[in-house]
């Protein structure tokens, strides 16, 4: 059977450039009648008849998934076939899902040939057209055309097609993503006029040195006798197709200043419209370069996905993918793992992005088989892999945002690849090839790793990295390697809270030419919004053994689109304009193309997080690569600074200038913040005090009364703030486990270090609550069950005026690190350390003066810039899928917790702390799997932290550096509370 062998297709035309036309066409996308057969035997055998009466069919909308539309229900996996392998057959479940639309020519219709063309359908199809079999084709993510023409009829026409979810070619599609099957991008049917333009491959460079672009374009009619013209009026040009010419003072084409040019290609019986950028692409002294200039990627992964639609995504939603990229710094994409919708590359030369194109073919499953029948390496599946190649390349190749094709993800090593490389390097020799997961990278231009650890990163920089097994023995094999350039093809794991250590990739990446830049891992969630469902699901929701879990929890942006603060640190760290300073001011400009004559620079001084002063810079004109000092204000660094009493910050940003097409004037790329000298004062004591404490402490009623503050006289516990009732603060080292505290697959989990030591059940005894003059001192120790290990805490209540100070002494006891200690493996880390406290629920408004406004923890705070911020409890909640430790503010000076009214409770740090206010507690937030899993509880909980453990990446990758991990040892920090009232 057509979907179990490995034949590519049948009946297709061959493959060509996606070309927008002047020859009519019809769209068939729209309503179209649907039914699922649980197999192929099952499914009507008269699917193609005009006989057949479809009325009590279910109505569809194509392009989209049937799973995703109430028939049946998708399947999330990461690398496991959710079938057996036992390649190339399917399973015997194997749905199929049976399409057919009704669809009336108009009488303008011109009676010559014609083509269906499908733009992906997921996994296999054959088609008809009144009654007659056009053919079959596999390839999801990838275009065919029927010939057509000959079996249309005036009037009304019925297009059946019949989806198999799973087919031979399903063996090459093993991408961590949901099985989603369908007719799932456009349905068209084209007129093919005699002299048309069949096919046009535009080839174009730049020269650097002389500013000349060439232009070659071949153009393929339907009969050789046509000539084909080439029109581009902005440059003057019309030519025969052919070349090259060459055109001296061109604009080039680069991500930064994406230059087109339009073009049209006439034949006597078609127009085709073209964008035209020039650009030579070329691997120079183990360089990637771009118009003789190496490049850098600040790039994401992105598959495609919607909440709603799947990878059914509307062009809106491709526009929205790219805007989004370009407001935040983001210059590369690599299309994983298969190509785009067509318009998503018109998209990318329009707005600028570099992209790697990627082939659709992953055999990762074949990990579980130790790689034993993997397709790669079987020449048996050379031409179903090498038909992928083509199409992808033959649809693409017009495109000058495509700079690099890649021959696909993660199948292994095999030789097939050694016959998609041949074949495409003679077929476009302007653009280098990719390919990670062969370690001898043979067939690869590049070389290439995923999550690889900074130190690793280092030793690639210089060229000092091991040679891997594969190239070892082959000194030839390992000299090409090792002189390749490097390109992180993925890293940064993006699932649920982080990636931590963004900033020091980067600071990598920078130091070394080799290094060429990375691609985040990933660009969305692929979280889905079934129909009326307000969770959104992951594998294991709909009980299936075999899932991948939330691992596809793991992009930039939310499944809704909104940035998610990953993203917010991704922009900042990758900001292509760097100020340094204050004295001198620096700018640099970190492009590899444009000046920075686009964007105004401005600065504003605040004092205790508000604005006293600001005004504009004037930068000279910086070319790519350079920098420049720029004078500041003279009161801001010598005299009179603004205002009173406080600290001093400087922000200093660059924004655009003028609208581009995806943002508007004053959007900010760049900015920094520092300090100034303050004025006589340290940094969070706003309010200073010279009073005494106060000899208030003592017993009463069976309480014990300090300042403002009442005690249990038990539990040593605040219960009570200036008469609002409060349960006190108390030592806290747990958090909801992150994904990345969470490891991969259990490895690199640190949650498991912290469970063996019981962090997650502390249990608290008290030892002694003593009341001197002027203090409370709680004495207490903190403890699992079952272990000898410990934190002993001591707590110094101390109250001046209204104010209470809390000073908290932490002494680590037991064997917390390793040989011989009382756990094993040791615990090296704790996840935070800090205190937990609640208060009534109408507090549920906060103000701080402090890192903001988005979350910020000790890996992943390029992003929170120091000022004064509010928020409700409700909108300081960082919406992951899977709820987990989220929204802690950074770096707090202050804050303020209050109701409507404005009573409540400030708190200051000592200097600062770190911030976290919830409905609910860190138990709840650990057991919820979804968001509405979590309930408002009647109280408002607060966890003040000096610190907490940096996030990592280890959900896939390494955890969080040495210099970001919370150590237990002995330390000591205060807060003070305050109340706060009404007017
Ligand atoms: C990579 C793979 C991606 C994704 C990622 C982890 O190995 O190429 O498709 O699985 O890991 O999310």
């Amino acid at each position: 059977m057509y979907f179990e062998d490995l034949v590519p297709g049948t009946g297709r035309r061959e493959p060509r450039a996606w070309l927008r036309s002047s020859a009519p066409v019809i769209s068939l996308n729209g309503r179209w009648r649907f039914k699922l057969s649980p197999g192929p035997a099952e499914a009507p055998a008269d699917v193609m008849s005009s006989d057949l009466v479809d009325d009590d069919w279910d109505e569809l909308a194509v392009p989209g998934h049937w799973v995703l539309q109430g028939h049946d229900r998708p399947r999330y996996t990461n690398t496991a076939f959710p079938f057996p392998i036992d390649p190339p057959r399917p399973p015997a479940a194997n749905p199929t899902g049976d399409h057919r639309r009704w669809f009336d020519l108009p009488a303008s219709w011109p009676g010559e040939r014609a083509v269906l063309r499908f733009e992906g359908v997921d996994s296999c199809f054959k088609v008809w057209l009144n009654g007659v079999e056009l053919g079959t084709s596999k390839g999801s993510r990838l275009p065919s055309e029927f010939e057509a023409g000959a079996h249309l009829r005036p009037g009304r026409n019925l297009l059946a097609v019949r989806v198999h979810q799973w087919s031979s070619g399903s063996y090459l599609e093993d991408q961590d993503m949901w099985w989603l099957p369908g007719i799932f991008r456009d349905v068209t049917l084209r007129s093919r006029p005699a002299g048309g333009v069949e096919d046009v491959f535009v080839h174009t460079g730049f020269d650097q040195v002389s500013g000349a672009g060439t232009l070659q374009v071949d153009g393929v009619t339907t009969d050789p006798a046509y000539a084909v013209r080439v029109l581009v009026p902005e440059l003057g040009l019309d030519l025969a197709a052919g070349g090259p010419v060459t055109i001296p003072g061109v604009e080039p084409w680069s991500a930064e200043v994406p230059k087109l040019y339009d073009a049209t290609v006439v034949a006597p019986g078609e127009t085709v419209e073209l964008r035209i950028g020039f650009r030579t692409v070329a691997l120079e002294d183990g360089r990637l370069t771009v118009n003789g200039r190496p490049i850098f990627f600040r790039g994401v992964n992105r598959h495609e996905h919607d909440q709603y639609r799947g990878r059914a995504v509307s062009e809106d939603t491709m526009r929205q993918d790219l805007v989004l990229m370009k407001q935040h710094n983001i210059n590369a994409v690599r299309t994983a793992h298969y190509p785009p919708h067509p318009a998503f590359l018109e998209l990318c030369d329009e707005l600028g992005l570099w992209v790697i194109d990627e082939c659709d073919l992953e055999t990762h499953g074949f990990i579980y088989t130790d790689w034993q029948g993997n397709p790669a390496d079987d020449p048996d599946w050379a031409p179903m892999m090498l038909d992928r190649m083509r199409r992808m390349v033959e649809r693409d190749k017009n495109h000058p945002s495509v700079i690099i094709w890649s021959l696909g993800n993660e199948s292994h090593r095999g030789r097939n690849f050694g016959e998609l490389a041949k074949w495409t390097r003679q077929r476009d020799p302007g653009r280098p090839l990719f390919y990670e997961r062969d370690r001898s990278y043979e067939f690869s231009d590049f070389y290439s790793l995923m999550y690889t650890p900074i130190d690793e990163l280092e030793r690639i920089g210089t060229r000092t990295e091991d040679a891997p097994a594969e190239t070892a023995a082959d000194p030839p094999l390992e000299a090409r390697r090792r002189a390749l350039p490097f390109v992180l093809c993925e890293y940064a794991h993006a699932m649920g809270n982080g990636p931590g250590g963004l900033a020091d990739y980067q600071r990598v990446f920078e130091r070394y030419p080799r290094l060429q830049g990375g691609f985040v891992w990933e660009w969305i969630d692929h979280g889905i919004l079934l129909p009326g469902a307000t969770d959104h699901v992951y594998g294991g929701d709909f009980g299936e053994k075999v899932h991948g879990g939330n691992f596809c929890i793991d992009g930039l942006l939310f499944p809704d689109r909104t940035p998610s603060p990953g993203l917010t640190e991704y922009k900042k760290v990758i900001e292509p304009v760097r100020i340094t300073g204050p004295d001198p001011l620096r700018i640099e400009n970190l492009q590899d193309f444009a000046t920075l004559d686009h964007l105004t620079f401005g600065w504003t001084e605040e004092l205790e997080g508000q604005q006293v002063a600001a005004g504009t810079l004037t930068v000279p004109s910086i070319p790519a690569g350079a920098s420049a000092t720029v004078p500041l204000p003279g009161t801001l660094v010598t005299g009179a600074p603004a205002g009173g009493a406080g600290e001093r910050l400087l922000t200093v940003s660059a924004v655009l200038a003028n609208d581009e097409p995806w943002a508007a004037a004053g959007h900010e790329i760049a900015w920094t913040q520092f300090a100034l000298p303050s004025n006589g004062l340290p940094r969070g004591s706003s309010a200073p005090t010279t009073q005494r404490p106060a000899r208030s402490a003592r017993r009463a009623d069976g309480r014990v009364v300090l300042g403002t503050g009442v005690f249990d006289p038990r539990s040593g516990l605040l219960v009570e703030l200036n008469g609002l009732p409060v349960d006190g603060p108390r030592l806290d080292l747990w958090r909801a486990p992150t994904d990345n505290d969470n490891g991969q697959g259990g490895n690199n989990a640190a949650v498991s270090a912290w469970r063996a030591a019981g962090l997650d059940r502390l249990g608290h005894r008290v030892e002694a609550v003593e009341v001197e003059e002027t203090e409370l001192v709680v004495r207490s120790r903190v403890a699992p069950d079952g272990l000898g290990l410990a934190v002993r805490a001591t707590y110094r209540w101390t109250a001046v005026g209204e104010r209470l100070t809390l000073t908290v002494d932490v002494q680590p006891e037991g064997g917390w690190d390793g040989p011989g200690g009382t756990i094993k493996p040791a615990c090296e880390s704790w996840p935070r350390l800090g205190l937990r406290m609640a208060l009534p629920r109408s507090l549920d408004r906060v103000r701080w003066f402090g890192g903001g406004p988005a979350e910020a923890y000790a890996d992943s705070r390029q992003a929170a810039r120091i000022g004064r911020y509010s928020a409700t409890v409700d909108e300081l909640q960082t919406p992951y899928v899977v709820p987990q430790e989220n929204g802690s503010r950074i770096d707090v000076r202050w804050a303020e917790v209050s109701d409507a009214e404005g009573n409540g409770v400030r708190v200051d740090g000592a200097p600062v702390f770190q911030l976290t206010a919830r409905r609910w507690t860190t138990e709840d937030l650990e057991r919820a799997r979804h968001r509405s899993d979590l309930t408002a509880r009647d109280r408002v909980y607060l966890n003040l932290d000096l610190a907490q453990n940096g996030l990592g990446s280890a959900s896939c990758g390494p955890g969080a550096l040495p210099q970001y991990v919370l150590a237990p040892r002995p330390r000591t920090f205060a807060v003070t509370f305050s109340p706060l009232s009404a007017g």
